[in-house]
């Protein structure tokens, strides 16, 4: 469901497809945010979608910005030249270990000792990999993101006044509701270490739109685990996922074999979030359109010449050629993980509400 803000920004948009951006609903959304989570640090994870409409939104509330490459990191801080990045990432190059930051989180004692030759001072938050059982997620960041307990003890006497450790840093999954996170999190925080980073991941449910994270059950929760501790998260598409719409237009309908297909302008190379995640991504259909028409279980697909050019399937409803369709949740993992340049289609047009 949209609201009239977006409906109407929507029917006026004379070319499609579109990205439009709620910017007064993403600083709701994140104030509500920061609310629940009274003393515990918050940075956004800049990954999620690096918008510079956002970023203006975003660092109104947050306390910094977790970036994972240069490329980030020279975004944000033209941006921002005052605001606290933690820069993280695997692989990081040696000018990426050279470039200033509030803290380096490190991924490997091999990353720590290429840290030290460089003779710059750093404040290090070692990345753990935990020996944790993680259920229920849409994605576990086991594999070769940080270190086992192991790395971690070969990194620890390698630590001195130039190059000090700060703490931890971990990022466990993506998509864990408030609970799982906490219980995570609890099994974590039973260290010495004074700073963590919790890292994001937080649920965010396409196939239910309005069912929310749990922010002031996490917030609470978190306030009891960490008790004269310093703890930070640095969640990405919790924050913006809501914010962001994908609007275009029917240019076909057509049943091939009993299918029923909906042709839109665009497609997966400007919104590749239901083909990475394998979902239908929600949409509202509005009937501007006036050609003809098909209905029953009907397939969305983009222009693209594959497959898996796919928004969403069999999804039971009436489409008309000229038909305005709006794809909800679009504001992370969406326009900046697609694949912009294949078959060389135009580019969205880009309009941020209340700018
Ligand atoms: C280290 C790290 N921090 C934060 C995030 C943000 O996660 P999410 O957008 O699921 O909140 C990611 C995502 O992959 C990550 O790898």
């Amino acid at each position: 469901m949209i609201g009239p803000r977006v409906q109407e920004a929507a029917l006026s948009l004379a070319g499609t497809p579109a990205y439009l951006y709620d910017l007064p609903a993403l600083d709701e959304h994140v104030a509500s945010v920061r609310r629940a989570l009274g003393a515990i640090e918050l940075y956004y994870a800049v990954k999620a979608n690096p918008d510079t409409e956002l970023l203006r939104v975003l660092a109104g509330h947050v306390d910094g910005f977790e970036v994972s490459s240069a490329g980030e990191h020279a975004h944000v801080t033209a941006l921002f030249p005052d605001m606290p990045v933690a820069l993280g990432g695997p692989g990081k190059t040696d000018a990426e270990l050279r470039l200033p930051h509030h803290r380096l989180h490190v991924e490997s004692p091999n990353e720590l000792r290429r840290l030290l030759a460089t003779g710059l001072e750093a404040d290090v938050l070692l990345r753990l990999n935990p020996d944790l059982a993680v259920e229920d997620a849409a994605l576990t960041m086991s594999g070769p993101f940080g270190m086992d307990a192991d790395g971690v003890a070969e990194c620890l006497p390698l630590f001195g006044d130039r190059v000090r450790l700060r703490g931890l840093h971990t990022h466990l999954a993506s998509g864990l509701a408030a609970p799982a996170l906490l219980e995570l999190a609890g099994a974590l925080l039973d260290s010495a270490y004074e700073e963590v980073n919790l890292g994001g991941g937080m649920a965010v449910s396409y196939a239910s739109p309005q069912t929310r994270f749990d922010w002031a059950a996490y917030g609470a929760g978190l306030a009891g685990l960490g008790a004269g501790r310093r703890l930070r998260i640095e969640p990405g598409r919790a924050l913006t996922a809501y914010c962001g719409y994908y609007v275009t237009r029917v240019v076909d309908v057509k049943r091939v074999r009993g299918q029923a297909y909906a042709i839109l302008l665009g497609g997966t190379h400007h919104l590749r979030t239901p083909v990475t995640k394998g979902h239908d991504q929600p949409f509202t259909l509005l009937s501007t359109g006036k050609g003809a028409d098909v209905d029953g279980q009907v397939t969305f697909v983009g222009q693209l010449c594959t497959p898996k050019d796919v928004f969403a399937r069999n999804i039971e409803t009436s489409v008309r050629v000229g038909d305005t369709v709006v794809f909800e949740m679009a504001g992370a993992y969406a326009w900046n993980i697609s694949h912009h340049d294949f078959l060389m289609h135009p580019k969205p047009e880009f309009r941020h509400l209340g700018a």
